[in-house]
């Protein structure tokens, strides 16, 4: 292996900074709040935070439409509160990765309000503009993703723009240099304040096909998803290279593309030495239980095999080259406690089995918000409690396509990125500690037991601390060779790891039902490195007890 860097070693902590921690009581978390906690994320474990984003925002879809790249939302503080966050982190040794949402801002930016004030403007091309079809109705038939047409009509030019996502995200138009070193200077702004990667944002939107054409449709509204339209148009990595160029290559950051749409036969040309990214969010183990991709209203049962090959396809693909993010969780997403173990049981234990899964293969771990307390889905009654956009769209979309109302909660309750959101639970004090004020946001059900103060000395958080203290401790967990073994199982999700003689089976039963199974000759005599229940041991054949996870090493370094 090259030379390790500093974030192939490091844990990743999330933070949805709306939703973390309030200092002032107005119901929205704080840079302040963060700063505040960097001691609880020292003792996890964390050596970098990667913050959605933070800068000023109309807050549409929750600060991903950025109506000024370079300033940092009132609600969330000021500059010198970002300023003071980058230097308490690193005096910790913790950095913080910001994120860059450059396929779309808000329309609330000043780059678009001029470009929308006429067709002759100097910003004029900044943004996706066409002309209706000639009855005037939008120029395709594309759907954007969070519902409704892809298209707005903007009756001061008296053309339509386009947006991939909400109305209030009009796209960026990439093909313009003007508007890439505008984005590109953003980000160099950024890196001189200190800041130590980037997450880069719904980045295989940003180049669209050169010409514009209706879909078949794929929905009961007439429309196709404009992802299916414009995802990873050839040529985009051209743009990607220029901006590798003219910002990653002058930093030792690490960036982290959300690369949906790009698979995993590609990775090599967007990750690694002749890639753009340090590494890329894939989707594939997060969708295993959706017919299609971005196909929310299309579900599957549950299986595990489906699962494991999903993590071992991507395991393989950057054996050689590149580097893997690993997450179960984000802002996005549901409570994996949930969506990773449909079947009930203890979900305190299938919290520490996904932890043992997140922290052992091989990769970068990325942690989000609560997951180290093991927080859980929200399940509201009504769609009137939920505040995610896109909540919404699949509500309305999913009632078009004849589902009744109770059906249509189902979705959401199940898809809902809300789950993700709710208030980081504190403590059992009135909404879970998160704020004095009234939350943006309900906390979850589960703050009175599930929280930082209960949990900080509880199994979960501890095992979490000790896994991210053992990978730093044990190279073969960063860097050893992965291996999938038991790959026909239905309940047991089990690999190898090996780095020169020392070997590290790592085994887990994603049932809460037992399961015997015979074990490895060569590990038969090893030592368990780890168990999430007490008392444990190896021998000929184990009985592995519901959700338990079990690493036994050979040749211990
Ligand atoms: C990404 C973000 C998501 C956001 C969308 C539009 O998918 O993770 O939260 O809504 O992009 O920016």
């Amino acid at each position: 292996m090259k030379e390790t860097k500093w974030w192939q070693n490091t844990a990743v902590y999330q933070i949805y900074p709306k939703s973390f921690n309030d200092t002032t009581g107005s119901g929205t978390g704080d840079l302040r709040g963060i700063t505040e906690k960097l001691d609880y994320l020292k003792e996890l474990g964390a050596g970098a935070l990667w913050l959605t984003p933070v800068y000023p925002s109309p807050m549409v879809d929750n600060g991903y439409d950025i109506s000024d790249y370079t300033g940092i939302n009132p609600a969330f503080g000021t500059l010198s509160d970002m300023e003071e966050l980058i230097a308490e982190a690193k005096q910790r040794d913790i950095r913080i990765v910001m994120d860059l949402v450059y396929n779309h801002s808000s329309d609330q930016h000043p780059w678009f309000i001029e470009s929308k004030s006429s067709r002759t403007n100097p910003k004029h091309d900044w943004y996706i503009w066409r002309d209706g079809k000639e009855d005037g109705s939008a120029p395709t038939n594309w759907r954007g993703i969070f519902g409704g047409s892809a298209w707005t009509y903007c009756p001061e030019r008296g053309q339509y723009y386009l947006h991939t996502f909400a109305e209030a995200q009009p796209d960026l138009n990439w093909e313009n240099p003007e508007v890439r070193a505008a984005l590109f200077a953003a980000a160099n702004f950024w890196l001189d304040k200190g800041v130590g990667g980037f997450r880069i944002d719904a980045i295989t939107y940003i180049k669209k096909p050169a010409v514009f054409v209706d879909g078949t449709p794929d929905g009961a509204d007439g429309m196709v998803s404009i992802h299916a339209m414009t995802v990873n148009t050839p040529g985009i990595l051209d743009f990607l290279h220029e901006f590798r160029r003219e910002v990653f290559d002058r930093h030792d950051i690490f960036t982290v593309g959300e690369a949906n749409g790009v698979s995993v036969s590609e990775l090599s040309d967007w990750v690694g030495e002749n890639g753009v990214f340090s590494m890329l969010f894939e989707f594939s183990h997060v969708l295993v239980q959706y017919e299609d991709e971005e196909c929310w209203s299309k579900m599957v049962p549950w299986k595990l095999t489906k699962l494991k090959q999903a993590l071992s396809a991507s395991q393989a693909s950057v054996a050689r080259e590149g580097w893997y993010p690993i997450y179960f969780e984000n802002h996005d997403r549901a409570r994996s406690v949930n969506y990773f173990f449909p079947h009930g049981g203890d979900t305190r234990l299938a919290a520490k089995a996904l932890a043992t899964v997140l922290l052992t293969l091989r990769g970068t771990p990325f942690i989000y918000e609560g997951e180290e307390l093991g927080m859980t889905n929200v399940c509201w009654e009504s769609i009137d409690d939920y505040d995610d956009i896109s909540s919404h769209g699949q509500y309305e979309l999913a009632l078009k396509e004849g589902f009744s109302p109770a059906e249509a909660m189902r979705f959401v309750h199940f898809n809902s990125r809300d789950n993700a959101r709710t208030p980081m639970q504190w403590d059992d004090t009135a909404h879970a500690g998160f704020t004095t004020g009234t939350p943006w946001l309900k906390a979850g059900k589960s703050y009175p037991e599930i929280n930082v103060e209960n949990e900080i000395q509880g199994p979960i958080f501890t095992f979490y601390q000790k896994l991210i203290a053992l990978r730093k401790e044990l190279p073969i967990i960063a860097e050893g060779s992965y291996r999938p073994v038991y790959e026909d199982s239905q309940q047991v999700y089990a690999f190898e790891r090996q780095l020169g003689d020392e070997r590290l089976l790592v085994l887990n039963n994603f049932y809460p039902d037992p399961i015997t199974i015979d074990i490895l000759p060569e590990y038969q005599n090893g030592e368990v490195l780890l168990s999430n229940y007490e008392e444990t041991q190896t021998a000929e054949v184990v009985t592995l007890r519901p959700y338990e996870s079990l690493a036994i090493i050979v040749n211990k370094h």
